[in-house]
């Protein structure tokens, strides 16, 4: 009898432990790793491996439980307590915690029943049916574990000259793509006879004299040598978020019948085994001219701002550098982007107004160029004339920089010969790109997060 009492104590007891911990993977996990995780974890994701079933996640869940808890993953460097952007990727406290007590709790599958109705969507553009698809030359990527950086060009033909609403990149089969800048080159018939005879290829790893040689085989000056116009951020990608669409009447541009989109560049994160990744790009036409087509300006490296002190960093040490630029109208700010290389340690950059106030633009207080996104304010943000824009970053060239490509450490500067373009990634950059319209009353209310 006895015994008997105290089996059924024990049962009990188990009883309402598992009612305490009482999460599975079917139930609680899943749909956090849907809206969270599966955007690159998926089989044409850009992640390295999916986790879209219960083995896949099982059988990673002590990393998922380090990654998630550290904040590593999702990966968003950008620093949530200074400023807010579209599309920001984070989990909530109270995800964290239902993770970290699934594992704690034996990780359970759950009853199937559970399940949400899907445990991954598949990746698909987020603006819609476009006019016109047209995909890039597939480009091998070597499985040497190893980031890769290149160059792709994509000579677009079109029957006429036409009004673009929005342009998108999208990864095929095998996304590997890290994230792309594209710019468009647009071509007067007159200035150029074909289009189509460069190479459409650039490994960004070469020496300084095989970068000249193969960028001269892009061909794509005009024929007399001129520079085309150039449309910058035509398009841009970053992993886990598809194209970026603005409210009508803002944004846009106009393409020439001949055009070459610039992929400067496209990166490609390491794979242990080699693949072919295949991409393409969408456009969506207008029957309008563009009403406020986007502006867009460079601070730093080959930009508009220099950099105090220049961009020389020596072995051993970390540097801090600044740059500022004044503005001399007022504008609204949609998007910016921070770009450095394998160096970056952290960055910062912000307004001051006229009055002295700070207008807080970005903070990544933990750079990683692995994820280089282009942030877009939920909406613009004002920066009144005469403002100064002010950029603060620091390089780390220490041993302890575990992305530190020389070993021992060296000498590390921007390429100043060719006024920065075309970078390596072993050399080094501190780029701040902004994409503004001139002022208009009411833009801080325009919602860019369609
Ligand atoms: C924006 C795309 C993206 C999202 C969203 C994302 N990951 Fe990742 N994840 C990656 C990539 C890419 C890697 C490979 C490592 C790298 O390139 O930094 C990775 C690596 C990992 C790793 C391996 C880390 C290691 O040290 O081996 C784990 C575990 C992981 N992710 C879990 C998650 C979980 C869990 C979520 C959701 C909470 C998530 N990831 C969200 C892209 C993403």
């Amino acid at each position: 009898m006895k015994k008997g009492i105290c089996l059924i104590w024990i049962a009990v007891f188990v009883i309402a432990c598992r009612q305490e911990n009482s999460y599975t993977y079917t139930k609680d996990i899943a749909p956090i790793l849907l809206k969270n995780c599966t955007p690159c974890h998926q089989p044409d994701g850009v992640a390295p491996f999916s986790l879209i079933n219960f083995n896949q996640v099982n059988r990673k869940k002590k990393t998922i439980l380090e990654v998630t808890q550290s904040g590593l993953m999702p990966p968003w460097p950008a620093d949530r307590n200074y400023t807010h952007f579209v599309g920001e990727k984070y989990l909530s406290e109270n995800d964290k915690l239902t993770i970290k007590k699934w594992i704690e709790g034996g990780a359970p599958e759950g009853d199937s029943a559970d399940l949400p109705e899907n445990t991954y969507l598949p990746i698909k553009s987020s603006i819609g049916e476009p006019d016109t698809t047209i995909w890039f030359d597939s480009i091998y990527v070597e499985g040497n574990s190893r980031d890769h950086f290149y160059i792709a060009t994509l000579p677009i033909e079109l029957p006429e000259k036409k009004y673009i609403r929005a342009m998108e990149f999208l990864p095929g089969k095998n996304n590997l793509v890290h994230h792309m800048n594209g710019r468009l080159l647009n071509y007067e018939n007159t200035k150029k006879v074909t289009i189509s005879n460069g190479k459409r290829l650039l490994n960004l790893e070469t020496n300084e004299q095989e970068y000249i040689e193969q960028f001269n085989q892009l061909k794509l000056a005009n024929d007399d040598g001129s520079r085309p116009e150039q449309i910058n951020s035509a398009v841009n990608y970053l992993p886990g978020a598809t194209g970026q669409i603005y409210p009508e009447g803002i944004g846009g541009f106009t393409i020439n019948s001949k055009s070459i989109l610039l992929a400067d560049d496209i990166h490609f994160g390491p794979i242990p085994q080699g693949k072919w990744s295949h991409n393409k790009v969408h456009l969506f036409f207008s029957d309008s001219v563009p009403k406020r087509p986007i502006n867009e300006v460079m601070m730093g490296t080959n930009g508009e701002s220099k950099i105090i002190p220049p961009l020389v960093i020596p072995p051993h040490k970390i540097t801090t550098h600044t740059s500022f630029l004044e503005i001399p109208q007022d504008i609204s700010i949609l998007t910016v982007n921070p770009h450095m290389h394998l160096l970056g340690k952290h960055f910062k950059a912000y307004a001051v107004d006229p009055s002295g106030d700070t207008i807080r633009l970005i903070h990544v207080p933990k750079w990683d160029f692995r994820w280089q996104y282009f942030y877009t304010f939920p909406t613009m943000v004002k920066i009144p004339k005469g403002s100064v824009i002010c950029l603060e970053a620091s390089f780390d060239n220490t041993s302890d920089n575990p992305n530190n490509p020389y070993n021992p450490p060296q000498e590390i500067r921007e390429r100043f010969e060719f006024g920065g373009a075309g970078m390596r990634t072993t050399d080094e950059m501190l780029q701040f790109i902004i994409t503004w319209l001139p002022y208009q009353e009411g833009d801080e209310n325009i919602r860019l997060n369609l």
